[in-house]
């Protein structure tokens, strides 16, 4: 076992035992990195009241039945009952060299495996996806890639937005236009263009409009086959526009993974009945209601969420309801991450509350809203281009991979030999991408490319650029990175700090997890990428002394690879292999 949180935690829990008696085999020792020493505990605090001790008086205790002489040096208190450890430099050595051998780099599995639902990108099929769906997309698959790390039974859930009344504006213009038409092909490269053409027309010409109506009426009775069939012809063709938009981005996420609003449809009707038998829906102004509690109008009014209109047609929250029913019933699902815009909080707080008063989201099951933040412009507004439109969204991984050409370009280095062209594309998606995912996701953030596509600071060209370096150092040597030297030797404090972050990288995959918050990995690999260059520019590696130490710092190289490429590769970034 290599995290040392993990080492300290059993040998605290030991010590805890051996003051206080067996109840305390599961306490939370509570031990964190810490800037007075390397690992902190806090549990002498928090078990003070139950032991009605001075936490210091507790943390002495502690001390004097901690074992530990094998990893650290003596601990020490400090503070109001801080226990302080230091790890050894030859722990430190023997624990990143275990690392290195172990494919999961010091991240422990799952002991107890969940069947998760990520629920990610979700655009709406036959419109652009638009930047918000773009941070969700990039966000949700790192949160899924993570998930599927840890050994959890991962299902990636795409809720597009397939059904309902636009669809019939649109099948009217495909039939309009005609299935092999250049204008029936802009759903495969420019789905917008094709909805915003469908929509000038349905405002102008009142006799489209009008069929576009009945079409819908059609669709939803779901028995006119030829209507169903340009429906489908419809959704596949805007499939194949979303498997090459996934495909450029690198995302995961198949075919296979579609799982759209239209698949709930006939599950709609027994949703709203239900909820009627059940006493918890009724009408409202002619639309059937139900009202969770505490969900109220600023005047005190119960706030409703509409599962019927008026005119009998169901809505995105009936399909939610529907939804968040299926997954606990046919899935049975233990958890259900919703990697969806900050804006539609609200409504999935309703949606939860009212499963939960029907008793469709039993207590036990964690699902949960992971909110996305706006992306911004300059001007602190949705982001658009200088015209006022929204912003395409091929042009705007177009403009990135063209930004980072530039940024190649300028870069002073010796680029012999390689693909340039390949290198920008991973670089400038690299870097879209790490814009999107090291801000906290719930956070709004404003979009600027001189800050992304920079070699300075937390950026994908950053940390792209720190595991190429370090791939220069094995090519120099004559070396593959799979025969990394070793064993590793700590004596310098660069090598010793290196040594040390290089350690907790299980711990922050596992709070990734936990939290589905990927900004946390993001700034953690930051950190090693920049412990690195401190360790890089002070201790001579190729030019070692002598060859047990250019063994040992190879092997810290090796090491620190091996973190950023598991790192970077569970965030979803392309690493090209020079650059
Ligand atoms: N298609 C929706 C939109 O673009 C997002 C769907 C989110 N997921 C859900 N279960 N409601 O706004």
């Amino acid at each position: 076992m290599a995290d040392p949180q993990q080492v300290l935690s059993a040998r605290v829990r030991d010590a805890l035992v051996a003051a206080y008696g067996a109840a305390y085999a599961d306490a939370d020792p509570l031990i964190r990195p810490s800037q007075f020493a390397d690992y902190q505990s806090n549990v002498a605090l928090s078990l003070a009241k139950q032991l009605g001790k001075a936490p210091r008086d507790i943390a002495a205790e502690i001390v004097g039945h901690l074992d530990v002489g094998d990893i650290a040096e003596p601990p020490t208190v400090s503070g109001p009952g801080f226990v302080n450890f230091r790890l050894s430099n030859a722990w430190i050595a023997a624990a990143t060299t275990e690392m290195l051998a172990d494919p999961r780099v010091g991240t422990p599995r799952t002991t107890n495996p969940k069947t998760v639902i990520v629920e990610y990108s979700s655009p709406n099929i036959a419109k652009e996806m638009h930047v918000g769906h773009l941070r969700s997309t990039i966000v949700g698959d790192a949160i899924a890639r993570v998930t599927d790390f840890m050994g959890d039974h991962l299902i990636r859930d795409n809720h597009v937005g397939d059904w309902g009344t636009p669809f019939g504006m649109l099948i009217e213009h495909l039939v309009d236009v005609g299935e092999d038409s250049a204008e029936a092909g802009l759903l495969r490269t420019d789905p917008n263009a094709f909805y915003q053409h469908a929509r000038v027309k349905f405002d102008s010409d009142p006799a489209y409009a009008d069929r576009a109506r009945e079409r819908v009426v059609k669709l939803q009775s779901g028995n006119d086959p030829a209507t169903m069939q340009l429906w489908q012809d419809l959704v596949d063709m805007s499939k194949a526009y979303l498997r090459d938009t996934y495909a450029r981005l690198r995302v995961t996420l198949t075919d296979d993974d579609i799982r759209g609003e239209s698949f709930y449809n006939d599950m709609l009707a027994d949703v709203a009945e239900d909820l009627e038998a059940e006493g918890l829906a009724r009408i409202s102004d002619g639309a059937l209601c139900v009202f969770p509690q505490g969900f109220t109008n600023r005047d005190g009014t119960p706030l409703p969420v509409i599962i019927r209109k008026s005119d009998g047609g169901y809505n995105y929250s009936s399909t939610d309801l529907a939804t968040v029913r299926y997954r606990v019933d046919k899935v049975n699902v233990d958890r259900a991450i919703y990697v969806v815009g900050s804006d539609q909080a609200l409504h999935f707080r309703m949606i939860f509350a009212a499963a939960r008063e029907a008793g469709w989201l039993p207590a036990g099951k964690d699902f949960e809203h992971a909110q996305i933040g706006m992306v911004q412009g300059k001007d602190g507004q949705r982001l658009r281009t200088r015209a006022g439109d929204n912003v395409k969204l091929s042009d705007l991984l177009t403009e990135g991979v063209q930004r980072a050409r530039t940024l190649l370009d300028e870069a002073e280095r010796d680029d012999e030999g390689l693909d340039l062209d390949a290198i920008a594309e991973d670089v400038g998606i690299g870097a879209i991408k790490y814009a999107d995912l090291s801000t906290s996701r719930d956070s709004a953030y404003i979009f600027d490319w001189d800050r992304m596509i920079s070699f300075k600071g937390n950026t994908g060209p950053y940390l792209q650029y720190a595991t190429t370096r370090i791939r220069s150092i094995f090519r120099r040597a004559g070396l593959g990175e799979d025969t990394p030297g070793g064993p590793i030797v700590i004596t310098e404090p660069a090598e010793r700090e290196l040594g040390l972050k290089l350690l907790g990288f299980g711990a922050i995959v596992t709070q990734v997890a936990d939290t589905a918050e990927p900004h946390r990995l993001c700034g953690y690999l930051f950190e090693v990428a920049s412990l690195f260059t401190a360790f890089y520019e002070q201790c001579p590696v190729l030019k070692a002394d002598d060859e047990e130490t250019r063994q040992s710092r190879l092997a810290l190289c090796a090491a620190t690879l091996r973190v950023l490429t598991t790192g970077l590769g569970l965030l979803g970034v392309p690493l090209p292999e020079r650059m």
